[in-house]
């Protein structure tokens, strides 16, 4: 089974989310806890940006023994020199250059033509080279490159002595059949490119963002960059625990497999959203509080025969205890009476009868009925009768 690289950038991307700021404790916390996560890579900030960061991106290189740390740095002489300021203590370390290759970004951003970028790109790897054996590049919004000039910034970056070439979707533009065509037109075309790692790197503008990182794997790509609960700039990242539980859950169509501590996704996700202080929406895929919750009296119903009915993951791998039944004016007389039983209340027929009719009238007035309210009338009204 093809092994799928995970890069987290929670701690750099994800903290360009609107409103969050990680001081270098905060980085720390959750770089261990991505660590104990099984990641394999982390990018633990932009080293350039601010000297908090280089310190925060240093303290984090020096404290991880298993994940390879990254720093990310502009092509330009100054960003690398900070990069390797805070990454030299690293037991793993990685430099992530970026420069954007798209005609808009070229034309109103960089004010480069394309021969230029290549030189700038090529110039900067072989800097970086100086101080690092692992490089990354990114064509930034490589997602709106032309393909065959971005066929020809990868051979460049190969040819420089990048080690990985990741292909950012920077603005979430695309859709998968046309992100996963570049990965095999990359695959297929660019000499030297068997010799690399490709990587992907999704916005979720359009929520398309897992989607198109699925799309890389099936085309070829290495590695997948993304975030813990999806955070990053704007609509976000890739969503890594998503990404690690398609390929768990999908093995069969996939046939790649991520080595994630999958057991610690939720605690994972628990911290940076407690960090970040980004609540995770309860709808949201794996991590979201609804993920595991059946609400209709008919999935309850199925989910109280057999669990696979309504379910197609089990809570217990990402370390949660249980699935949960919520009790509302959908549920039905089966994941009432189960609900009774585990409140340590086992009434006879008529006593349950009583009870289901209390329990409706209460759930018609409440979006959700409580174990508290359940108790409260119980004692009231039917134990006594
Ligand atoms: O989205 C993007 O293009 C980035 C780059 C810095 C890789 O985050
Ligand atoms: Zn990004």
């Amino acid at each position: 089974m093809r092994k799928i690289y995970l890069f987290d950038t929670t701690l750099r991307d994800g903290e360009q989310s609107p409103g969050v700021n990680l001081n270098t404790k905060e980085k720390l916390e959750i770089a261990y806890q991505l660590e104990r996560l099984g990641m394999d890579r982390i990018e633990a900030g932009f080293p350039a940006a601010s000297p908090g960061d280089l310190k925060a991106v240093n303290a984090v290189a020096r404290a991880l023994k298993h994940s390879s740390v990254i720093g990310l740095s502009r092509a330009r002489t100054q960003d690398i020199d900070a990069a390797y300021e805070a990454l030299k203590d690293a037991e793993d370390p990685c430099i992530h250059i970026f420069l954007a290759s798209s005609p808009i970004h070229r034309k109103y951003k960089l004010n480069m033509s394309k021969e230029q970028v290549l030189e700038t790109a090529e110039a900067a790897i072989k800097y970086a080279a100086k101080y690092f054996s692992k490089i990354e590049f990114s064509p930034e919004d490589a997602g709106r490159t032309e393909l065959d000039y971005l066929c020809q910034v990868t051979e460049t970056a190969i040819k420089a002595g990048a080690t990985v070439v990741n292909i950012p979707d920077t603005v979430g533009y695309l859709t998968p059949y046309e992100y996963g065509n570049i990965f095999k037109t990359l695959k297929d075309t660019v000499p030297g490119i068997e010799n690399i790692q490709l990587s992907a790197h999704c916005h979720d503008d359009l929520g398309m963002a897992t989607a198109n990182a699925l799309a890389a794997i099936l085309n070829g790509a290495d590695q997948i960059e993304g975030t813990i609960n999806g955070i990053g700039e704007r609509a976000g990242n890739t969503s890594l625990e998503e990404v690690a539980m398609a390929l768990e859950t999908r093995q069969d169509f996939f046939q790649a497999k991520t080595t994630l501590v999958l057991s610690e996704i939720a605690r994972t996700s628990r911290l940076v959203s407690k960090l970040t202080g980004m609540a995770v929406p309860g709808n949201k895929a794996i991590v979201g509080a609804n993920a595991f919750a059946h609400q209709s009296g008919i999935h309850q119903d199925g989910m109280l025969k057999e669990k696979t009915t309504y379910e197609i993951m089990s809570p217990e791998v990402i370390g949660l205890k249980e699935s949960t039944l919520v009790l509302g004016k959908l549920s039905g007389r089966h994941a009432f009476r189960e609900k009774l039983l585990d409140l340590g209340y086992e009434l006879g027929e008529e006593q349950l009868n009583l009870a289901f009719a209390k329990f409706k009238e209460l759930a018609d007035k409440k979006k959700e009925v409580t174990d508290e309210d359940i108790m409260a009338f119980l004692e009231e009204r039917i134990v006594d009768t």
